[in-house]
C-alpha cells in the first residue's frame, strides 16, 4: 500500500512555484591570446575567444587563420567593422611579437617565454560595459591597459613592468587606437553584433534533470545524494530541505563545484550525511533560469528504499535470466556447429 504522502511527493517533484530567480549575471566577450617564444627566432601564437563560456573562434597556430566555430560567427563578423579587422589583426600580431622580442633584449630576459593577452568587454545587467586588456608575462600579471584613462599600468614591481608601460604609454596613438577598439568595437559593435546573430546558442537554456539517492556510509550515517545534471546556463541553486527548512551550510553539507559536461551543459552534486531513520524528511530543491520562478522539489523517501531495491533485484534477475538464456543458446550453437565442421 502506497502512503498518501509519498504520492503527494510524486506531486511535487514536478515543479512547484516559488520565489527564486537568478539575478542577472554580467556577460562577458573575451579575447584569449597566449604566445610562446621558445627564442629569438621564434615565435606561436594561439588565440581563443569566448561569449561567456561558449567558444566562437580560434586562431591556428599554423598560419594564423580563424576558424569560426559556429556560422553565426561568421555572420557577425562580416558585419559592420569586422571585415576591416580582419584585415589588420595579423599585422597587429606581427608588431606584438617584434616588440616582446625588443622588450627582451632589452631587459636581458631569458627564453622561454610566454606572453599572455586578455582582451574583451564585460556588459553589465544596467547596460553599461567596460572593456579590459591584460598582458601576463611569464605566468604572472605585467601590465594592464586602463581603457577610461587611456593609459597603461603596471601590475607588478619590476623592471619590466616598468618599461613596457612606459614605452607602450609613450605611443599616443597607439592608447587612441586601443581605446577605441575596446570601449566601441568590442564593448558595443563586436559584442553587439554576436549576441544578436547568435542568440539562439547564447541564450539557451536547458533543463536541469535531477536525482536523489542514498549511500551508507557507516552504520550510524547515511549520504543523501542529490545529483543534478544537464542544466544551462551555468548559474543553479542546489538545497537540501529538512522538514521543509533549508538547510544552512555546515559540515554535513558538502556540495560540489559545477562541472562541465560533454554536451555544453552542466552537472553537480549535494551530499547531505544524515543519520539513518532519524525521522526527517528530506528534499532536493532546485533553481534555475529554466524553471523561470518554479523550484524542482526531489524527495528521498527514508522508506522507499525497500520498493526502490526489490525493482532493482527485479531487474538483476531479468538481465541475468536473459543472459544465462543467451549463454544456453551460444554454446548450444556452438556445440551445433562443432557437429556440422566434423
Ligand atoms: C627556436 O625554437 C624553435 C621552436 O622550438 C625551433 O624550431 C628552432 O630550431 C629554434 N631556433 C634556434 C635558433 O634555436
Ligand atoms: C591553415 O591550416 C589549417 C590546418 O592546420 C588548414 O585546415 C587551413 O585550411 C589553413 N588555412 C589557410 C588559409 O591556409
Ligand atoms: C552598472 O553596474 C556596474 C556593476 O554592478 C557598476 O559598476 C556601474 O556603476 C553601474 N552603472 C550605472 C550607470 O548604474
Ligand atoms: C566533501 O566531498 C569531497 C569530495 O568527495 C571530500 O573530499 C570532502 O572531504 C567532503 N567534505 C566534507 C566536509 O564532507
Amino acid at each position: 500500500m502506497q502512503p498518501p504522502h509519498l504520492l503527494l511527493f510524486l506531486f511535487l517533484s514536478i515543479v512547484l512555484p516559488g520565489m527564486w530567480a537568478d539575478p542577472e549575471e554580467p556577460q562577458v566577450i573575451q579575447y584569449l591570446l597566449t604566445s610562446l617564444f621558445a627564442n629569438i627566432s621564434s615565435a606561436e601564437v594561439s588565440c581563443v575567444a569566448l561569449v561567456g563560456d561558449i567558444a566562437i573562434l580560434t586562431l591556428d597556430p599554423a598560419n594564423w587563420s580563424i576558424h569560426f566555430h559556429w556560422p553565426w560567427v561568421s555572420q557577425a563578423a562580416a558585419e559592420g567593422d569586422g571585415e576591416k579587422m580582419m584585415s589588420q589583426y595579423k599585422i597587429a600580431l606581427r608588431n606584438m611579437i617584434r616588440f616582446v622580442h625588443d622588450t627582451v633584449q632589452q631587459t636581458k630576459q631569458h627564453y622561454p617565454l610566454v606572453v599572455q593577452f586578455r582582451a574583451g568587454c564585460v556588459l553589465y545587467p544596467n547596460t553599461t560595459s567596460q572593456g579590459f586588456l591584460n598582458v601576463g608575462w611569464d605566468g604572472r600579471d605585467l601590465i594592464s591597459f586602463e581603457v577610461d584613462k587611456q593609459s597603461w599600468e603596471a601590475q607588478q614591481p619590476s623592471q619590466v613592468a616598468e618599461l613596457v608601460s612606459k614605452s607602450l604609454n609613450r605611443q599616443k596613438s597607439l592608447r587612441i587606437l586601443l581605446e577605441h577598439l575596446l570601449s566601441i568595437w568590442v564593448c558595443q559593435s563586436n559584442f553587439l553584433t554576436l549576441k544578436r546573430y547568435g542568440k539562439e546558442i547564447l541564450e539557451r537554456q536547458e533543463l536541469p534533470v535531477a536525482t536523489v539517492f542514498a549511500r551508507t556510509a557507516s552504520l550510524d550515517q547515511l549520504l543523501l545524494v542529490c545529483h543534478v545534471t544537464g542544466f544551462y546556463p551555468r548559474p543553479i541553486s542546489v538545497a537540501w530541505l529538512q522538514d521543509g527548512q533549508e538547510v544552512p551550510p555546515g559540515p554535513a553539507l558538502n556540495t560540489s563545484t559545477i562541472l562541465p559536461n560533454a554536451d555544453l551543459t552542466y552537472q553537480l552534486r549535494s551530499v547531505l550525511a544524515v543519520a539513518p531513520r532519524d525521522g526527517h524528511s528530506y528534499v532536493c530543491r532546485v533553481r534555475h533560469r529554466s524553471l523561470g520562478t518554479r523550484s524542482l522539489l526531489i524527495p528521498w523517501e527514508n522508506r522507499s528504499t525497500a520498493p526502490t531495491i526489490s525493482i532493482t533485484i527485479a531487474v538483476l534477475l531479468l538481465v541475468s535470466t536473459a543472459f544465462a538464456g543467451a549463454f544456453w543458446w551460444w554454446k548450444r550453437r556452438k556445440g551445433n556447429e562443432a557437429t556440422w565442421e566434423t
